[in-house]
């Protein structure tokens, strides 16, 4: 075995001053407590228990992420090739790499047989030609989303070709889309996870590099669907929660995208309705009008100020 793929982005790691309130904040978000003791709160999903957001207690901080490989022979060979000691200490062996960011990758052996595929039904939506509902109503009740899985992480990292060559070779990522600043001039990618034929997210990962230095853009969860979006929406505008972009539909991914603040400003997006793809799909080349436009819905805040600076 000469290459490892990552096979799942399973959680996003946070430090924060206050589990209570990272708590609240998380259960309003439309995720369910996994477990919590002094030290460390880990939320899951509607779909199965599997943490996916953990906090330690300590200073506000995104601490990193982890992912899956394929099997303990993929995590072996990952240590042997970075030169690090799997920890069997921990409830699952992880091997902790860090990027050349400085952020923790927590890599662990996927566990299918503990996780349970979540029974997700679809809405039936009525369309001018198609009756899915005859003789039902549609009644979506009011209170949090439910956030079904982690779906994506934005970093904005020093160098991009750096930390994309970093992704590249530890763990297989292909690239969907890549962002020129202006032909020839690249500062970023959306990149998938290389899992052959089976559909993918449109990006599980995506690197930025912006200016100033390197950090925590945001990490995205999917919703059940968009009404479920929009029902979540409501819930957390009544609670006084800090809204920073949305709603909308992005042009790369296709996601219908709603982005919340946390109590320490970390930014975490729901989302429904993203692209799907397989590794044979080709890389494309994007611009910056792709990356912050929408197709309908709230234009990003950078483009709003440079609208009202025009004006
Ligand atoms: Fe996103």
């Amino acid at each position: 075995m000469s290459h490892v793929n990552a096979t799942r982005l399973s959680q996003v790691n946070f430090r924060a001053p206050d589990l209570d309130q990272m708590q609240n904040f998380l259960t309003e978000f439309g995720l369910l407590l996994g477990s919590r003791d002094a030290q460390v709160l880990r939320m899951s999903g509607h779909g199965d228990s599997d943490c996916i957001h953990l906090t330690e207690l300590g200073e506000p901080a995104f601490v990193g992420f982890g992912l899956e490989v394929a099997d303990d022979d993929a995590l072996d060979h990952l240590a042997f090739k970075t030169g690090k000691k799997v920890d069997d200490t921990k409830h699952k062996r992880t091997l902790f790499l860090c990027d050349p960011n400085g952020y923790e990758i927590a890599v662990t052996a996927e566990s299918p047989e503990t996780r349970t595929p979540s029974e997700h039904s679809a809405p039936k939506i009525n369309y001018p030609n198609v009756t899915n509902r005859i003789s039902e109503t549609m009644r979506r009740l009011s209170g949090p989303s439910h956030v079904l899985r982690l779906g994506h992480v934005v970093l904005n990292v020093a160098s991009f070709r750096e930390s994309e060559s970093w992704y590249k070779s530890h763990f297989g990522f292909l690239t969907s889309d890549e962002i020129e600043l202006e032909p020839g001039v690249s500062v970023g990618a959306f990149m998938r996870l290389n899992i052959g034929n089976t559909a993918t997210d449109h990006h599980s990962l995506f690197l930025l590099e912006a200016p100033g230095d390197a950090s925590f853009n945001h990490a995205a969860f999917e919703v059940s669907d968009v009404d479920d979006l929009m029902v979540g929406h409501d819930h957390l505008r009544q609670n006084g929660r800090e809204h920073s972009w949305g709603v909308g539909r992005h042009i790369l991914g296709s996601q219908v995208f709603d982005y919340w603040k946390d109590p320490w400003g970390h930014e975490l997006e729901h989302f429904s309705d993203g692209d799907r793809f397989v590794a044979s799909n080709r890389p494309n080349v994007a611009t910056l009008d792709d990356l912050l436009g929408v197709q309908w819905g709230d234009i990003h805040p950078l483009m709003r100020a440079a609208e009202e600076i025009e004006l």
